[in-house]
């Protein structure tokens, strides 16, 4: 099977609160998507990174990484699934894709060949995801707990996320004009009926959200070299 990469990067970064769209802040030596793309199209078993750019971006084509051979560029749109979506369209008919968030740019070539080789045992697809590790608490509305919820059964769900292109532009779709709420791919497949496998990824997998992740990230990567 051919796979592909699809990165969402039209993300404006509001939570960041930085001038500059998250993905383009300076982490070390480049740019955050300068990272997450490095890793990306230097795996031998993925033949297209597909970009998915905001329309008024002003820093992509700066990047080292843009004119790659492997690179395809499509326009993201309002919210992270229209960004996938648009990505999707540009996929080939019978590839899978490794669908992965640009603020990730710890990602390692061990947790792509990890969920690559999951497909063996999840032919649905699967995700990266941790563990949850803290006692987790349910609150009211007025942050009062009101029980202890299992933490066997809970983990967070990272990116990439493995599935059949099609299938899953078909789910992305139609859970979208069925107005579900899909915060990633798996919601998408989940919500068409598929329970996707989980795969435990590395912690360090982080999505730069707010200020103080970019230290961490930097540390990580920093003791990777
Ligand atoms: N993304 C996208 N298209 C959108 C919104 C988000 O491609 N319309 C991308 C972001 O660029 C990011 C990834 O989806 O790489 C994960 O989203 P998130 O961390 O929420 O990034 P932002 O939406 O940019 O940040 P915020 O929610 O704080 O504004
Ligand atoms: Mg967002």
């Amino acid at each position: 099977t051919e796979i592909v990469a699809i990165v969402p990067a039209a993300g404006i970064g509001s939570r960041m609160k930085a001038d500059i769209p998250k993905q383009y802040l300076m982490l070390g030596e480049q740019p955050i998507l300068a990272h997450t793309l490095d890793c990306l199209l230097s795996h031998p078993q993925i033949t297209q990174v597909i970009v998915a750019l905001n329309p008024q971006d002003e820093f992509f084509a700066d990047l080292p990484q843009a004119r790659h051979p492997k690179l395809v560029i499509v326009i993201g749109g309002a919210e992270r699934a229209d960004s996938v979506l648009a990505g999707l369209q540009a996929a080939p008919a019978d590839s899978w894709a490794l669908v992965h968030d640009a603020a990730r740019p710890c990602l390692t070539h061990q947790d792509i060949d990890a969920l690559i080789a999951s497909r063996t045992e999840f032919t649905q697809g699967a995700i990266l995801a941790m563990p949850v590790r803290d006692t987790m608490k349910r609150s009211d509305a007025n942050g009062r707990i009101v029980d202890t919820v299992e933490r066997e059964l809970l983990w967070h769900a990272l990116t990439p996320q493995y599935f059949a292109s099609a299938e899953l532009k078909l789910n992305l779709q139609a859970a979208l004009d069925a107005g579900a709420k899909i915060t990633d791919e798996a919601s998408a497949m989940e919500w068409a009926g598929v329970n996707p496998g989980l795969v435990v990824g590395r912690a360090d997998n982080i999505k730069v959200t707010h200020p103080d992740d970019l230290a961490l990230a930097k540390l990580f990567l920093s003791h990777r070299a």
